[in-house]
């Protein structure tokens, strides 16, 4: 069976007061197409930090020290900007584990929406927020559709 994603002596360092100091070492590990892994380990082993490495979201001050991630035969880290862009958030995606941190306080949920919806291609605001209103209801959440007029923000 092909390999979707091969991880190959991956590391991940964080610089921290001025050094460099290593959050994974020498990761190595194969996911057949089709199939689903799961990693294990006691809290803050690193279990998301090597989502995050692999779906490039690393926190300020950490990057990838060694190794890397094959998707489909192509190198993540090293492949160009836009070919990476073109996969994230299609291809790969990365749902974080803390929604409460994961989403912007400070913006609605639908305007999370359509930025995301911009990112993935939707060009029309209306066919973003069809899009978003459908999301909405395939995960039914009840009474998707925003209250008119919307409450004045303070
Ligand atoms: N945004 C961040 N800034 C600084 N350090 C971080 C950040 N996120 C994680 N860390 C640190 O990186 C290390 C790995 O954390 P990670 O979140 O990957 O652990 P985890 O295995 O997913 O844990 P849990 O089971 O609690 O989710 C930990 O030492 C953690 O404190
Ligand atoms: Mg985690």
């Amino acid at each position: 069976m092909t390999d979707i994603l091969s991880v190959r002596d991956l590391g991940v360092s964080a610089m921290i007061g001025g050094a460099l100091v290593p959050v994974i070492r020498g990761l190595s590990f194969d996911l057949p197409a089709g199939r689903i892994l799961g990693l294990v380990g006691e809290s803050g082993a690193g279990k998301s930090m090597v989502g995050r490495a692999i779906a490039q979201l690393l926190p300020p001050g950490f990057a990838i020290s060694s190794g890397g991630c094959l998707f489909e035969g192509a190198d993540l880290v090293r492949m160009a900007p836009e070919a990476r862009r073109a996969l994230l958030g299609r291809a790969i995606a990365f749902i974080p584990q803390s929604p409460q941190t994961a989403l912007d306080p400070l913006l609605t949920v639908g305007q999370q929406f359509d930025e995301q919806l911009r990112h993935a291609g939707a060009a029309s605001r209306k066919e973003r927020r069809e899009r978003a209103l459908a999301m909405l209801a395939a995960v039914h959440l009840s009474d998707p559709e925003p209250p008119h007029p919307r409450p004045a923000a303070f």
